[in-house]
């Protein structure tokens, strides 16, 4: 069975290829190398032992896309990461966000419902949810106005692919709430490429424990937390990359309950971010040079995931502690600054 993975060279893409290959899917990844190199297709070979096919195609093309599904009529499921995703440039850029992240999806939607089955993997995030007033954070928490357009895309793509299912019967979709992703493959073999500057906290941890930057800014030690730091759920990218092909085998056999589902991804479990600080110490065996600063404009204070509905309808739950995601993040980074 074939699949489609847009943004399949991207960090939590390709984990997710690595996974669905693993699980015997044929993977078809569309990527327009925006952020992303296509040597990451070597690591993934090297991984899986298989070589995915790969078309660059700029999803903003929509002559390309219809060409594809033309070229690839076989195509039964798509798992849909490509998308721009820095905050604060999409705040500066908000008409790059919608046409990247909104126009990209619907010419993906126009082509899948065509065909007379089609299952669709959207790539959401716990951002939908803003400050949620309780923890952990259920699916069934409302919705908060969106505090950048990059997050109002997230939302805006769900309501996009909720209208589409219900006109059209063909059509089966989840979308997943990522909470933070962090870490790389055990192998080393793929893990998270930031272009520039992270703005991601455990790059950026992982880059100041390398030497690279200088020191780690802690937005904020002033948040009403045990610590006064603010909380995540850091969830490792294998872990992740596995929910989705759960997630995707529960269309393909039918067994969801209705055409549109929602599920967060996360541990369960939140951390400060000095007590990540803390676990790279541990797992490094290195002090990380930090200084608190004032809080980043935009940062909630708490946000960790009741992983409950994922745990008993997907038969998912996360393997690997925040150590265990650490090393990896850091083993891949010392690997590709050799
Ligand atoms: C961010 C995005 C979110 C997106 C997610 C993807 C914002 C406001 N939100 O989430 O929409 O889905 O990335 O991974 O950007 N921190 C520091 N110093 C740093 C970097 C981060 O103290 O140099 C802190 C942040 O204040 C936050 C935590 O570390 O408390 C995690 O930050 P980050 O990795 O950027 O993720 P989020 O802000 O949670």
């Amino acid at each position: 069975m074939k699949i489609l993975v847009t943004g399949g060279l991207g960090f939590i893409g390709s984990h997710t290829v690595v996974e669905l290959q693993n699980e015997g899917y044929e993977v078809v990844i569309i990527d327009d190398c925006s952020n992303a190199d296509e040597k990451v297709l070597d690591g993934i070979e090297t991984i899986t032992g298989k070589r995915p096919l790969f078309e660059k195609i700029d999803l903003k093309e929509k002559a390309k896309v219809e060409d594809f599904f033309k070229r690839y009529q076989d195509v039964e499921g798509v798992i849909h990461f490509a998308a721009s995703k820095a905050v604060g440039e999409s705040v500066v850029k908000p008409l790059l966000y919608y046409e990247n992240n909104i126009g990209t999806l619907v010419y993906l939607l126009k082509e899948l419902a065509k065909k007379n089955k089609a299952s669709v993997i959207f790539s959401s995030s716990c951002t939908v949810y803003g400050q949620a007033d309780e923890m952990p954070i259920t699916e069934s928490a409302p919705v908060k106005t969106a505090e950048s357009p990059y997050g109002n895309t997230k939302q805006m793509g769900e309501e996009i692919i909720f209208d589409t299912c219900k006109v059209t019967p063909s059509l089966n979709a989840i979308a997943l709430r990522y909470f933070n992703p962090m870490g790389a493959h055990p192998s080393v073999e793929i893990g998270e490429l930031p272009v520039g500057v992270p703005q991601n906290l455990v790059p950026f941890i992982t880059q100041t424990g390398m030497g690279l930057r200088n020191e780690l800014s802690v937005f904020g030690d002033d948040y009403p937390t045990p610590d006064g730091t603010a909380v995540r759920d850091y969830i490792y990218v294998v872990d992740l990359a596995k929910a989705h092909v759960l997630a995707l085998k529960r269309l393909i056999e039918g067994k969801n309950e209705e055409n549109y589902e929602v599920f967060n991804v996360g541990t369960g479990k939140g951390s400060s971010v000095l007590e990540v600080i803390q676990s790279f110490e541990r797992v490094s065996g290195k002090k990380l040079n930090y200084k608190i600063v004032p809080r980043r404009a935009g940062d909630i204070t708490t946000a960790y995931a009741d992983t409950t509905k994922a745990n008993e309808v997907l038969g998912w739950k996360s393997q690997y502690s925040l150590d265990e995601a650490m090393k990896s993040a850091w083993d891949w980074e010392q690997k590709i600054r050799s």
